[in-house]
């Protein structure tokens, strides 16, 4: 056994973990990051004891994405085999070398690390330090006996892999290194060592050991100045408590010797109602929550403390409450800016050993959880279980935004999970321990809250009402942001909303995970080496890599938003969500629109209380429109849109008149029909139009054809075989369908087609009749009854493609946009009138797929033509030929073939978050099984 290798010994000479603050005043604290030596070796066994040779790597980084080894993409499978504790022989390592200089050699001499995967070895001057695991867990040493005055040379071996590896695995890249910072203190002797300060709602109780002179301040107000010793408490007159929306701290400052100590605290309590609850200073709270993980567009897990302040700014903006630190504690910065920023965080342990759970359904063998073979009930593993828990709480129990500690994730639930949870509750009983798997696997006694994921709403609600769960519901996984979705964040909460018991959630993710080389992003199965992947299932942000937003952020940002409102009768209700804030903290607005045409714009000082209802009446003449009337609610802030509510207008639609018919010229294969501005000639062969001429222009510039088929969306991998290289849609091949004629004939103006669409080898799934009216004025109706075949699977989508000439790229609708939006992902997306153009509508998913749909669409005006739908329509613009964009899997494979693809649905499915959630629910699915749709086409007046 190598030494990295035993469960029962992960540390030497590691400090105990004590809460984080960074040591002021006479005190010494440096920051090693920087350029460091480096020297990598595939083997460990290949590591001379004295490095001829260095390279320089940046600290922090992942050694992976500066070229040593390969990144490695891997889900639930360990990138080795499974046979605890060992791990392969051959472990690749990386030297660190660097110095640093002791101006002058004082008091205690310290190295921490923030971060080091998966094991670190500390030498300072040639001796031997000790070392730690634990990749996310603060690890701090006393290296007072080796430092010297002057130029000392600090070196850290670090092993890609150790038993702690068992631990890590985590739904991520594997990268390695020194992924945070190192840093390097200078203390007087005898100084604090921990500081406790958890918070409560009255007062400020501080523990040290020892005395120190201790100084409270509200703002820049002392509040109290002494001496204390051992424990001290004071309690503010009139505290104002902390909460996430109005995130109020106080400062707690300790003197001992010259050292200062400054830790901010907040007054907050967390308690559970009656029904279950989940109180906030006894108010009941819903988590509108992510799940974070550290993850940055070039540089692994590597986050400056910039880019991590950016990822909660855009979460506020995004209105999210709370985070859920997947899998891992993060940098202690990170909560520290929770605490100030106002988030309630779920601080998760850094654990996870999903690789025990067998993957594959012909495997015979499973690791049974009641067997020792599973880390969570082995006693081997058990102080390893405990001490992770106990670095994790050690470090942030200060934190007021620190709302529940979480066991870990996907570990089973074993005795050393029960030890964890009962050491949470004897050390620190004032937050709950959230354990999904407690929940999953019945153990729910251990625990405070019931925790499921991916759970579908219908079986949320039925879990609200469940007597046997007398806890608070939460969702510590929900709505997977994967690619083009979520398209059932909303529904999630609105059960959210209405049960007491459910607290909320987090969705799964915050942000893609990939590698970036020139502009491109990479993901599982990219990279050489990599013996086990899944590709890009670390895909799923509900925000790209680079942070810029797609439909999916502002779905959640709608699904979150802070007001509820609907409008009946000529009044509008308002509903505050807001915990803890009066809405006269917002800018309120409404107006009306006709036709996309600003009627009334109107600015109210509204001010209504958390959790409170007012009426406003809107003033409204019902007149007449041509498309429809809208009155849209905006909420902001600063600038940043909030909310979006829009609730249609009582209007009269004056219907278009259409003049008479127009007669045909028909020959052998085509029917000819000329007017002023237009010459068409329909196909009798295809059953469409293969020309329309308007003012001397062609419009089209392929056959039209009706279809099925989106490109496959992430959510559709269950059933999209796409990965096995069989494009069936559930074993239908409707990926490229047959259109049949079987008939076409013209009678008073009227074409009738009736045909049917069929995938190879497969009874056809559509068959139609459409006709085909042309008007004198050169509107042609389009009409489609089709009947889709009974046994068919439901369809991602149906209507017709055009081609048009690539000029006619620029268009202008009156739908729902500016952003693509789906029938389930659409409640940012205000029906209004809106431009854009084919390059406009791409959407950059890392792994090409549909994108750019818009819902609710009544009118199209694209080159010469206007498309109008009796009812709605869905419509699509994009450079790219559907197939182009199924067979692409990285954004640099897309290629625009010189046209411009337009799509007039029906109807398209909805994007749910099936990738990993429930099944797109059948209000989304195209599953009817009779179809009716009618628009018209006209000349561009
Ligand atoms: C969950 C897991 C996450 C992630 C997600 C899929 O089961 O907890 O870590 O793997 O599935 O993206
Ligand atoms: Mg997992």
């Amino acid at each position: 056994m190598r030494f990295y290798e035993n469960p029962q010994k992960t540390a030497e000479n590691r400090l105990p973990p004590r809460s984080y603050y960074v040591p002021e005043g006479k005190s010494e604290y440096t920051l090693l990051n920087g350029t460091w030596n480096f020297a990598y070796f595939e083997k460990d066994i290949d590591m001379p004891k004295s490095i001829e040779k260095w390279d320089t790597i940046p600290v922090p980084s992942c050694w992976q994405l500066h070229g040593y080894g390969n990144p490695n993409y891997t889900n639930r499978n360990y990138p080795f085999p499974c046979d605890p504790p060992y791990v392969p022989d051959d472990n690749p390592c990386g030297v660190y070398e660097r110095n640093f200089t002791l101006e002058k050699k004082w008091g205690k001499v310290y190295i921490a690390f923030e971060g080091v995967a998966t094991c670190a070895v500390l030498y300072i001057n040639g001796n031997y330090v000790g070392f730690t695991q634990g990749s996310r867990l603060r690890a701090e040493f006393d290296i007072t006996p080796f430092a010297n005055q002057g130029e000392n040379t600090i070196r850290v071996i670090v092993y890609q892999w150790c038993c702690g590896s068992y631990l890590e695995d985590q739904d991520c890249f594997r990268h390695n290194g020194i992924f945070r910072d190192v840093v390097l203190s200078q203390r007087p002797v005898g100084h604090i060592e921990d500081v406790e300060i958890i918070p409560n709602d009255k007062e400020i109780s501080v523990q040290i050991e020892g005395k120190a002179q201790i100084t409270i301040l509200d703002q820049d107000t002392v509040l109290y100045s002494g001496e204390m010793e051992n424990t001290f408490s004071f309690a503010p007159e009139n505290p104002v408590l902390w909460n996430a929306e109005k995130p109020y701290l106080y400062t707690v400052k300790l003197e001992r010797d010259g050292e200062i100590i400054t830790m901010k605290t907040g007054l907050r309590l967390i308690s559970i109602g009656e029904n279950y609850e989940f109180l906030i200073n006894g108010v009941a709270v819903k988590l509108h929550g992510v799940n974070h993980h550290d993850t940055s567009k070039y540089n692994g897990y590597c986050q400056t403390e910039q880019q991590l302040r950016w990822d909660l700014e855009l979460m506020k903006e995004l209105n999210i409450n709370c985070v859920r630190t997947s899998h891992y504690p993060p940098h202690p910065k990170f909560i520290q800016m929770c605490d100030e920023m106002g988030f309630y965080v779920v601080c998760e342990n850094d654990i996870e050993t999903h690789g025990f759970a067998s993957r594959f359904p012909n495997i015979t063998y499973q690791y049974d959880v009641e067997s020792n073979e599973w880390p969570c009930q082995d006693k081997a593993w058990k102080n390893e279980f405990l001490s992770r828990m106990e670095r994790t709480l050690e470090t942030f129990k200060c934190a007021p935004s620190v709302i529940m500690w979480s066991l870990g994730n996907e570990s089973g639930f074993g005795a050393n999970h029960a030890a964890m949870a009962n050491y949470i509750h004897e050390r620190d009983n004032t937050r709950p321990v959230h354990s999904e798997e407690a929940s999953r696997k019945g153990e729910i006694r251990a625990v405070d809250v019931y925790s499921r994921m991916y759970t579908s709403p219908a079986d949320l609600a039925e879990m609200a009402e469940r007597n046997d769960i007398d806890r608070p519901v939460f969702l510590c996984e929900y709505s997977h942001a994967m690619g083009n979705s979520p398209g059932d964040v909303w529904e999630y909460n609105e059960v959210f909303d209405r049960f007491p018991k459910l607290c909320g959630g987090c969705i799964w993710e915050w942000a893609d995970h990939v590698v970036t080389r020139d502009g491109v992003e990479y993901y599982g199965g990219d990279f050489e080496g990599e013996r086990t992947h899944d590709l890009n299932f670390c895909c799923d942000g509900m925000v790209f890599a680079d942070r810029s937003l797609k439909a999916g952020s502002l779905e959640i940002r709608a699904a979150y938003q802070p007001i509820k409102t609907s409008f009946e009768n000529g009044i509008l209700t308002v509903y505050n969500r807001l915990d803890f804030t009066d809405l006269s903290e917002y800018t309120f607005h409404y107006h009306t629109e006709i036709d996309g045409v600003l009627q009334k714009a109107e600015n109210l000082a509204l001010s209504l209380a958390p959790h409170c209802t007012t009426t406003i009446a809107i003033e409204w003449e019902a007149p007449t429109c041509k498309l429809g009337a809208h009155l849209n609610i905006v909420l902001e802030k600063n600038g940043v849109v909030h909310a979006l509510c829009q609730h249609p207008l009582p209007c009269t639609v004056v219907e278009e008149e259409y003049n008479e018919t127009l007669k045909g010229t028909e020959s052998d294969h085509e029917i000819l029909f000329e007017g002023d501005s237009f010459r068409y000639v329909f196909s009798k062969h295809y059953g469409v139009f293969t020309s329309m001429i308007v003012d001397g222009k062609e419009q089209i510039a392929g056959v039209p054809v009706l279809s099925v088929f989106r490109a496959c969306i992430d959510n559709e991998r269950k059933i999209w075989d796409r990965w096995l290289n069989m494009t069936t849609w559930k074993g239908e091949n409707i990926s490229e369908t047959f259109s049949k004629v079987y008939e076409c004939s013209l009678a008073d103006g009227v074409i009738t087609v009736k045909g049917s669409l069929a995938g190879i080898s497969r009874k056809p799934v559509l068959q139609h009749t459409l006709t085909y009216t042309v008007y004198q004025n050169g509107t042609v109706r389009v009409k489609l009854d089709g009947n889709i075949r009974p046994d068919a699977f439901w369809l991602q989508r149906l209507g017709f493609e055009f081609v048009l000439p690539e000029e006619n790229s620029a268009f202008s609708y009156y739908g729902r946009g500016p952003v693509e939006c789906y029938c389930d992902m659409h409640h940012a997306m205000p029906v209004g009138a809106y431009q854009s153009c084919a390059a406009d509508e791409y959407v950059p998913y890392p792994m090409p797929q549909e994108h750019g749909n818009h819902f609710d669409t009544k009118e199209l005006t694209i080159g010469n033509l206007v498309f109008r739908a009796e009812k709605t329509m869905e419509i699509n613009v994009s450079c790219y030929d559907t197939k182009a964009i199924q067979k692409a899997t990285h954004t640099n494979e897309l290629i625009a073939d010189g046209k411009t693809h337009l799509r007039i649905d029906y109807k398209n499915s909805g994007v749910g978050s099936a990738a990993c959630g429930p099944e797109l629910s059948k209000k989304y699915q195209l599953c009817e099984k009779e179809v009716e749709f009618a628009f018209t086409i006209s000349p561009k007046k």
